[in-house]
């Protein structure tokens, strides 16, 4: 496969990695989708990749919702004609965890909520799944070369305070490998799947935090700085070339080391 030529399909693609994907893609001659809930990043990112040159629509819609899938599937086809790479950026972080206790009286005050656990499930496992689906769908049908890209983390060993996120990262993670294993059963040879993992990537949720807690989050990292979303981009460009790479999910961290094992 080749990225010029292609039609990606980028969810989340209004905002920090998934932005970053869609504006590497369109630099190297890809045809591209900008899905996001947030017109007004999706009105920003079209008009950075229209201004460089590139071929590019926007659809609003919500990954967690079948129709809206359905709806994004069916623009990028009218649009471009075909789909050939699908990468899943929408995802959301809901922190906290699943119990607290009163100080003074030492018993449970304050449980994690579906509130809490639902929306993050929804969006970056049920929203990954449906998209990752539907695509797989309109490639098989279309007989076109597909990728199809889901996004997990590194927090997929698991991250205190994010039992939420770290379960649907887990599944984003492991997708890839039953994906593929079904399309081997089912004889389907013209699709693949690959997960990336990143670690602690300079998006404006990391870069605006707390300065000293970056640098505690960094003494970790063996690189020393934050991983540039442009270097998962070309990473993930790189698994469209690459169709040795399938079935399987890479991580990107800079060297992330947690000396005693489950991050805290
Ligand atoms: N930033 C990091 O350090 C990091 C590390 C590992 C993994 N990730 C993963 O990478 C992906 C992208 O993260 P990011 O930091 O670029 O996030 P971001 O918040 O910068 O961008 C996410 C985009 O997804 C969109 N979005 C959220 N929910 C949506 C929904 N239901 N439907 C459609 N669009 C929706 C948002 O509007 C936003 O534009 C996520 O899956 C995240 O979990 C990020």
């Amino acid at each position: 496969m080749e990225i010029k030529g292609s039609v990606a399909v980028i969810t989340g693609g209004g905002n920090g990695i998934g932005e970053a994907v869609a504006k590497y893609f369109a630099q190297n001659g890809a045809k591209v989708v900008i899905v996001d809930m947030a017109q007004k990043n999706i009105d920003r990112v079209v008009k950075d990749i229209q201004g460089m040159g590139g071929e590019v629509i926007g659809v609003q819609a919500n990954v967690t919702s079948e129709a809206d899938t359905a709806k994004f599937i069916k623009a990028a086809i009218e649009a471009f004609g075909q789909i050939n790479i699908a990468v899943s950026c929408a995802g959301i972080i809901r922190d906290g965890t699943m119990l607290s206790l009163d100080k003074e009286t030492g018993k449970v005050n304050r449980k994690m909520g579906l509130d809490k656990w639902q929306p993050v499930i929804d969006t970056n496992l049920t929203g990954t799944f449906l998209t990752v689906r539907d695509a797989a769908e309109a490639m098989v049908n279309g007989g076109w070369p597909g990728l199809l890209v889901t996004i997990s983390s590194v927090n997929k060993v698991g991250q205190v305070g994010q039992l939420n996120y770290s379960s649907a990262k887990v599944a984003d993670a492991l997708l890839p490998k039953i994906v593929v294993g079904e399309f081997l059963m089912r004889g389907i040879r013209n699709v693949r799947c690959v997960g990336i993992a990143p670690g602690y990537t300079a998006t404006p949720m990391l870069t605006g935090m707390n300065q000293e807690a970056l640098k505690a989050i960094l003494a970790d990292v063996h690189l020393g700085r934050l991983v540039d979303p442009n270097e998962i981009a070309r990473l993930i460009g790189h698994c469209v070339e690459n169709e040795a790479i399938n079935a399987t999910t890479l991580e990107i961290t800079g060297g992330l080391c947690y000396p005693g094992g489950i991050a805290k």
